[in-house]
């Protein structure tokens, strides 16, 4: 009963930055599932007030009516007025389609797929630093460590010698996660883009992200630096934190289901349907808003125009009318058309590196630590925000021997 009233207070005015909701799996889904049953559209009081859409078809419509539903004014619940808008994710067509344009080819799963070596060759040589102690903190030894060394390196063509700097650079921001020291790491961080950018101006070109920014233009106007770093900024912020916390979601799983590990690592279980699950079950990236351009009826309420609308995937990706038994990871649901990525106009640009870095991140655990384990004793801490965030997951597994990768620069 107690239980009850504790979910229904957490329902009734919402708030996605609840360290209750961060800390407690349990209590988060089942807030996100009675916000989809008792709406599938609330109202929240927090956060000067916002709406909540929570069923599945209801948020396809938002997503796709972007006309209605607009990102222009920020993609986060609040909105933060210190942080500058930043594109393609805050961007509403047409413009946003130029975004695309410039960045999409660099984004294709093809043109993503020539990273694959490179990404073991990382991850390999980071799982060398642990493998003989047969223990570690995933997330901080490896996940935070992994995804940024790869964005920065594969992603954006940043050199070996500059790594760490950036590395630490995005450490700091994530660490001052909501408190008022970030907005001053952000300010490094655009520091930081702005050498990287002119210095690679005068640079060969590499044909990669930075280039396709450096040359890229929106109406055939060439980008300005400001826009640059801020898309700059924009891809290692939305690329970090989601994909890292997608390996300590991964490696949860494993540790909890020794047969998974074993299936994967003996390719019974096809790895890419198993990631695609668990993104779904595990909805990292949970919500994200809009702001309503006129009055609109969706899901039996009426909102009115100039609204913030949060969009809550999580609750869509379990939607029982859409994946029976959502709890459950199944590879072999017939339709995963799930929203972990999100869809429509501003469907993650960056899925099909997040996937390949995860499926690189998923063999490595299952084949180097297939008795993965949690350490006794020892909880997972996690981090309030609109990312299921995990920042520390110490683990125990059988050490085995290095495979003598040279050393990663990312620490
Ligand atoms: C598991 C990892 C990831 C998850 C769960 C995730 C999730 C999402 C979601 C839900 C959206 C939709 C935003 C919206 O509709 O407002 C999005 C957009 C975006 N993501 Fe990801 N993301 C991941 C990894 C990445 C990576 C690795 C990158 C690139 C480095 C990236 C870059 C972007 C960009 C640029 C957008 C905006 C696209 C647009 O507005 O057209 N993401 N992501």
């Amino acid at each position: 009963m107690a239980i009850d009233a504790k979910i229904h207070r957490l329902v009734e005015n919402f708030d996605p930055w609840s360290i209750e909701l961060a800390n407690d799996a349990e209590l988060f889904w089942a807030v996100i599932n009675g916000i989809r049953e008792h709406g599938p559209v609330l109202y929240s009081e927090r956060h000067g007030g916002f709406w909540v859409i929570a069923g599945y078809d209801e948020v396809l419509r938002a997503t796709k009516d972007w006309k209605t539903f607009s990102s222009a004014q920020g993609a986060a619940v609040p909105a933060n007025p210190d942080l500058p808008k930043l594109a393609p994710i805050e961007v509403d067509p047409p413009d946003h389609s130029d975004w695309r344009r410039i960045l999409n080819p660099l984004m294709s799963h093809a043109a993503v797929s020539r990273h694959e070596s490179a990404m073991r060759r990382i991850a390999s040589a980071l799982m060398d630093e642990f493998i003989e102690v047969g223990e570690c903190d995933l997330v901080k030894d490896f996940a935070e460590r992994f995804v940024p060394g790869a964005l920065f390196e594969l992603m954006l063509g940043v050199p070996g010698d500059q790594l760490p700097t950036t590395h630490a650079l995005v450490q700091s921001f994530i660490s001052s996660a909501g408190r008022s020291s970030q907005q001053e790491a952000f300010t490094q961080l655009t520091m930081w883009a702005e050498q990287f950018l002119l210095w690679r101006k005068e640079q060969p070109e590499r044909g990669d992200v930075t280039d396709a920014l450096l040359r890229g233009d929106v109406r055939g106007v060439p980008l300005t630096m400001d826009q640059m770093v801020s898309t700059l900024v924009m891809l290692v912020l939305a690329g970090m934190e989601t994909t890292a916390s997608g390996i300590s979601h991964i490696a949860q799983h494993l540790a909890f289901d020794p047969e998974l590990c074993r299936d994967l690592a003996s390719s019974k279980a096809q790895t890419d349907l198993v990631i695609d699950e668990i993104m779904r079950r595990e909805s990292v990236s949970f919500g994200l808003a809009r702001v309503t351009t006129r009055d609109v009826e969706i899901g039996g309420q009426l909102i009115p125009e100039g609204s913030r609308v949060f969009l809550l995937w999580a609750a869509a990706n379990w939607d029982p009318n859409v994946f029976p038994t959502p709890e459950r990871i199944d590879i072999r649901r017939p339709r995963n058309k799930h929203l972990a990525f999100g869809t429509g106009p501003h469907k993650c640009m960056g899925q099909h590196f997040a996937k390949l870095l995860l499926k690189v991140a998923t063999t490595e655990i299952a084949t180097r630590m297939p008795d993965l384990q949690l350490r006794p004793g020892a909880a997972a801490e996690h981090q309030p925000g609109l990312t299921r965030v995990t920042r520390s997951l110490p683990v125990l597994f059988r050490p085995t021997r290095r495979l003598g990768h040279p050393k990663v620069l990312t620490k």
